[in-house]
């Protein structure tokens, strides 16, 4: 029985990405660290859309979290067909104020436990007839963005990682997406200890976790190799784009600091 693999499931755009595919059909193993949450998580949409879900409560910034991710699906014939790197998070103000083991294990998260994933993953990707790997970015992936280096710099990562093995897995039935969402209203902002001024702008631009996680299944299935989701999101990375790099950043730091 073929599964779509979530992490990050137990809430925000993981857990509506989660219900996007079920209410496609497609069965579900849902991974996050709150093993409550993601058990409620799995009935509620196994109930709702009469499909199977299993859930691994699991810590991603533990470097045998992929092995370990793998290893269970092996041991239960879970045969994956589309695998999304969901579960993330952004630590903000000064680099140095967090601990070398915080920023270890937020870089963890991030980036190489979803490189892992991909890796572990895809020989089992490739036994499928068509399968998927979405990799969730950010707008934050097109800018340095000072008081949030850390997090900006691991998007910038995942997007060109993910650009890069798109095109490495061109001729295969693979294949691969990255999403960036701007401000999207999930419990982000607070793990990222956002300040009252982020919290303000991002109050004006936040789209919903469902509208972000239906653009981004959507755009996944369409084979789409890069989505900036929502206008204002989209013309932000424009802007970015065009305007000297300095005066962006510096935008950036009045806003985060
Ligand atoms: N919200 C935004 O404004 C925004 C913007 C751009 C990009 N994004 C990206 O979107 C993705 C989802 O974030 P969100 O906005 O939905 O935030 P969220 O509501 O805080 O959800 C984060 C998810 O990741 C899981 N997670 C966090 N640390 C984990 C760990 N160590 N091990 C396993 N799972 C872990 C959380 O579950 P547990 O806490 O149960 O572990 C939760 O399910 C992230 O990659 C984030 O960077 C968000």
């Amino acid at each position: 029985m073929a599964y779509a693999l979530v992490t990050g499931a137990s809430k925000g755009i993981g857990k509506a990405i989660a219900e996007q595919l079920a209410s496609k059909k497609i069965n579900l193993l849902l991974v996050a660290r709150s093993g409550d949450l993601l058990q409620s998580v799995a009935k509620n949409i196994a109930e709702k859309f009469n499909v199977k879900v299993d859930h691994l409560p699991a810590d991603l910034s533990r470097a045998d979290a992929a092995h370990a991710v793998f290893d269970w699906c092996v041991k239960n014939n879970f045969e994956i067909e589309i695998l999304v790197n969901n579960a993330g998070y952004g630590l903000s103000g000064l680099f140095e104020k967090y601990t070398p083991e915080e920023n270890m294990n937020m870089m963890q998260v991030n980036m190489f436990t979803p490189v892992l994933l991909c890796q572990l993953f895809l020989p089992m990707l490739k036994r499928q007839k068509k399968s998927y790997i979405l990799n969730i970015a950010s707008s934050a992936a097109y800018q340095a963005v000072p008081y949030l280096s850390v997090y900006a710099a691991s998007k910038a990562f995942i997007l060109s990682y993910s650009r890069g093995l798109r095109h490495e897995l061109k001729k295969t039935n693979v294949s691969v997406t990255a999403v960036s969402p701007g401000s999207t209203d999930t419990d982000f902002v607070v793990r990222a200890q956002i300040g009252e001024k982020g919290l303000q702008t991002a109050k004006k631009v936040n789209m919903t976790a469902e509208a972000v996680a239906k653009m981004a299944v959507k755009s996944m299935f369409a084979g789409k190799a890069e989505v900036i989701t929502g206008f204002i999101n989209k013309l932000g990375a424009f802007m970015v784009w065009l305007m000297p790099k300095n005066l962006v950043e510096k935008t950036a730091m009045r806003i985060y600091e």
